[in-house]
């Protein structure tokens, strides 16, 4: 059966469109604690957005869409509150999956993924597969991830070559590091959105976002859909991006990782 072509309709602010977007989402327990219900509610609701942003994605042209599901930090909140987000997490990879393939989507980890239930892997490992060939958008879930984590799992990772004799300690630079991380692949976010007002970066993708523009929303993430996700593309249309040069310098977000 071949793949439904997807129409992709980008909206025009007049400037830059960012290829990769990341998302720090936060404020799903505050929306659900301001009416009157358990913060999972917030987390259930929380899927819906999920679904809209990365559908309007995949129809807009993003080429890459990171959000952030899960951090290493988040095993110590409450036994209850973890299985039902792994729960969630489990039923979201089978639920998702005709939508992620009507919209061209395809899915990859990243994080420490074994640490995951594994129940809730093998769903994410079949999914990965089944979304394997679509070439539309990428969506990474960051599970069980954390930014300081994943530079020292490189930095394993690398340790471990020197000793094979594969690579030399004086190889190691910015691209070298960037082979070792989760993803050597996914070129940085140009737009990282943190919903809910909160001002933090949250141990999330701290390599790969030096150059980033930031958005803060102040809708907590089960309340930002389309109208939100268009304000964060009108401001970040707006942004002169500079990567430490002059703007007459500036080159485009490829060119600048090229
Ligand atoms: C922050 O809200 C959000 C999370 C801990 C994880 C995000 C999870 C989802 C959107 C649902 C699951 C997603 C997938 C893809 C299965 P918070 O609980 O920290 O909110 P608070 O700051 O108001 O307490």
């Amino acid at each position: 059966m071949s793949r439904p072509r997807l129409k992709i309709e980008r909206p025009d602010f007049g400037g830059p469109f960012p290829e990769h977007i990341a998302v720090i989402m936060d404020g799903n327990g505050r929306w659900a604690k301001g009416r009157g219900m358990l913060r999972v509610f917030g987390h259930k609701e929380g899927i819906g957005s999920v679904r809209e942003i990365t559908t309007e994605c995949a129809k807009m042209g993003v080429k890459s869409l990171t959000l952030y599901a899960f951090s290493v930090e988040n095993w110590k909140r409450p036994r209850q509150e973890v299985a039902f987000l792994m729960e969630l997490l489990e039923q979201f990879l089978v639920d998702e999956r005709p939508t992620l393939m009507d919209n061209n989507v395809r899915l990859r980890a990243i994080g420490r993924i074994d640490d995951l239930p594994e129940a809730a892997l093998a769903r994410l490992r079949e999914t990965e597969e089944i979304t394997a060939k679509n070439d539309g958008l990428l969506l990474r879930l960051a599970l069980s991830y954390g930014a300081r984590a994943e530079i020292a799992d490189a930095l394993k990772r690398f340790a471990r070559d020197v000793a094979a004799g594969k690579v030399r300690e004086s190889e190691i630079d910015d691209e070298t590091l960037r082979r070792y991380l989760y993803d050597a692949t996914t070129p940085d976010p140009d737009l990282l959105i943190r919903t809910s007002g909160e001002l933090r970066i949250s141990n999330f993708l701290l390599w790969q976002i030096s150059y980033s523009e930031i958005y803060v929303a102040k809708e907590c993430w089960p309340e930002f859909r389309r109208p939100q996700l268009l304000a964060a593309l009108e401001d970040y249309a707006k942004r002169v991006r500079k990567f430490g040069g002059l703007v007459s310098d500036t080159p485009s977000a490829s060119e600048a990782r090229a």
